[in-house]
């Protein structure tokens, strides 16, 4: 397969270290996934779900502990403690490596080692970056396929040379002769171990089969070992979705989003605007690799290929594209599969008879319980989204002109609200929050977390020098920066109703946000930023009550005052390393909040 020396080092030490019964070099090609698809389907990993109504569709069940990111067993494992932050688990590298040598030994007896070359960005461009993820799953590998650039043009580019980013990753469960392998094989909660060695970009990840922990594309290569990258050549990786708003003339602004897991990036990156003839078209929807242009704006790449999107909530009303794009050729895990063999999950709009929930226990709709898990995902090609942009592989990116933060709150936080400047901008970033959700396992109790630019997880770094980081990126892009936003769908009426109807009609907040950068629209200046005048934002069609407007774009000083303290708290964590730049704003807000 490849003349790359270090390369075949590596798969041979890792082989010898991991003793696979077999080692598989992936060429990503449709018969090897057609093959590792009928071998999971015949060993029950994998439902083959009806092909008149779901083509070449399979659904996994997960083992109930192995449903999501697992954020206390994740580590930066950077040679000083001070460099991985206080936002990240730390162990000294290592060590680290001494206690995986020792889990990983032996670890893939009886099973096959896959040797998967992916491509982080289109295959051969600039931008992109090439990893290996040697692994002990066949789930992996189908789903690296469509998430990423897999196969042999990879290392048609690699040639004998190249440089890779090495991600080694086992399920963790070594099968023993004689032995029956359980439907999801993983390890126990406390073996598990998704580390990060930053300085030489390597990723080691044990005991999880599932999502972010387990293909090392994703928020382990293009977003923390990234991000790091990023920090040290002057680019930025971002949990963001990109997407292209054209208006009627035909005018394109290309809006990147960054919301934690499970708060609407899919969603919006997709959406169907409701403002008449304006219409979105979809770059990406969950990472953005960023980088200054030859004309000193901001350009922006999807590096994924795929979408793992989450899939309860999913409807022809709320999200019809996402549906569309997974009509065929998708993967379905921790869904209900329906007699007839198709998938279905809450909220998704249509009726189910019942079936087997993502226990794999037999259900009904009126069984008390969720069918499908709250993480329960799709996994499916980008191309198949009916809205993808026709740019949306272009090496060169789409140049950036408004960034949104965002997250779920459903108190306190209004509808949209504008920075007043780029700076200000950042320290709404670097001070956003959430309620959690499902997409992580142990949040714990937790109300409210701050979430530095739907970040927190996945900063390969000190999170106050990713703050500086911004400002810097700020600095460079001087006047060509982009306009910075707000944004919150997430408000309830004290009944637990939502408040905004969101979704498509989001596209209205998002007009909203063009026509500022238009000069179009004034704004009204409240102490927390500018917010729109009810005559300038689009409201035709929508029977919004004036008082739930007035309740969406309340700024209420008393609540913001009291959260105040608790970013000041928050912000404290990051001791010498907070940007100077992060306390003016917080002064500036004191003062403008009058506290
Ligand atoms: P990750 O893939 O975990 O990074 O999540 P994401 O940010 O892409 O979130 P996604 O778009 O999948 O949305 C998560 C959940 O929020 C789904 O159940 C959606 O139905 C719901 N959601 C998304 N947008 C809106 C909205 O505008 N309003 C409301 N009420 N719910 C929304
Ligand atoms: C997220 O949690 O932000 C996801 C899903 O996009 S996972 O791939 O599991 O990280
Ligand atoms: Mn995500």
């Amino acid at each position: 397969m490849t003349n790359h020396a270090k390369l075949k080092q590596w798969v041979d030490e890792v082989a010898a270290m991991c003793r696979p019964d077999d080692i598989h070099w992936c060429d990503g090609s449709q018969e090897e996934y057609d093959r590792l698809m009928q071998e999971m389907v015949a060993s029950g990993m994998a439902v083959k779900l009806n092909e008149g109504k779901r083509p070449n569709c399979f659904a996994f069940n997960s083992d109930p502990s192995d449903v999501a990111r697992v954020e206390s067993r994740t580590y930066i494992a950077s040679v000083k403690q001070e460099d991985a932050g206080p936002t990240n688990n730390w162990i000294d590298p290592v060590e680290l490596k001494k206690t995986m040598t020792e889990l990983y030994t032996g670890c893939m007896k009886g099973r096959t080692m896959y040797v998967i070359p992916f491509s982080m960005g289109p295959i051969g461009s600039d931008i992109a970056k090439i990893g290996v993820e040697i692994t002990d799953s066949p789930y992996v590998v189908v789903n690296m396929d469509i998430m990423a650039r897999v196969g042999a043009k990879v290392l048609d580019v690699l040639g004998d040379d190249g440089e890779f980013i090495p991600c080694l990753h086992s399920i963790g469960a070594p099968l023993e002769e004689g032995q029956q392998d359980v439907p999801w094989p993983c390890a126990p909660v406390e073996q598990k171990y998704i580390a990060h060695f930053p300085e030489e970009n390597l990723i080691w990840s044990y005991g999880s089969g599932y999502g972010g922990n387990a293909l090392l594309g994703k928020k382990c290569l293009a977003l923390r070992i990234a991000s790091a990258m990023a920090k040290r050549e002057g680019w930025m990786a971002e949990h963001m979705l990109i997407l292209r708003f054209i208006n009627p003339e035909g005018k394109q602004y290309h809006i990147a989003a960054a919301f934690p897991s499970a708060c609407g990036k899919t969603n919006l990156a997709m959406l169907q605007s409701t403002v008449p003839g304006w219409k979105v078209e979809t770059i990406g929807d969950d990472i953005a690799w960023m980088k200054v242009g030859d004309d000193g704006r901001l350009y922006a790449i999807n590096p994924e290929a795929g979408f793992f999107g989450v899939a309860p909530g999913t409807s022809e009303a709320s999200n019809p594209m996402a549906l569309a794009s997974l009509k065929e050729n998708a993967i379905f895990t921790n869904v209900v599969v329906t007699k007839d063999k198709d998938v279905w999950w809450e909220d998704m709009g249509v009726p189910c008879e019942g079936g087997t929930d993502w226990k794999g226990n037999a259900w009904t709709p009126d069984s008390g319980e969720k069918g499908a898990h709250p993480n329960s995902r799709f996994t499916a090609p980008a191309a198949q989204c009916p809205v993808i942009c026709k740019d949306w592989e272009d090496p060169a990116g789409v140049p950036i002109d408004i960034f949104v933060f965002g997250g779920k709150r459903t108190t306190t936080v209004p509808l949209v609200h504008e920075s007043f400047n780029f700076n200000h901008g950042v320290f709404m970033g670097a001070t956003a929050s959430s309620e959690p959700t499902a997409a992580a396992l142990d949040l714990g109790n937790v109300k409210l977390r701050f979430d530095p630019f739907a970040m927190t997880p996945f900063m390969g770094y000190h999170g106050g020098d990713y703050m500086q980081h911004w400002f810097d990126m700020g600095k460079k892009l001087g006047d060509k920066a982009p306009r910075i936003f707000y944004v919150n769908w997430f408000r309830k009426t004290d009944d637990g109703e939502w408040l905004w109807p969101g979704f498509g009609e989001n596209s209205r907040v998002l007009k909203w946000m063009c026509d500022r950068v238009e000069g179009k629209v004034d704004a009204n200046e409240t102490p927390i930023g500018l917010m729109p005048k009810k005559e300038d934002f689009s409201l035709e069609g929508l029977d919004l009550p004036d008082e739930t407007w007035q309740t969406l774009m309340k700024v209420d000083t008393e609540a913001y005052k009291a959260t105040l303290a608790d970013a000041e708290e928050y912000l404290a964590k990051f001791g010498d390393k907070l940007p100077a730049d992060i306390k003016e704003e917080l002064a500036n807000l004191k003062k403008r909040l009058g506290a």
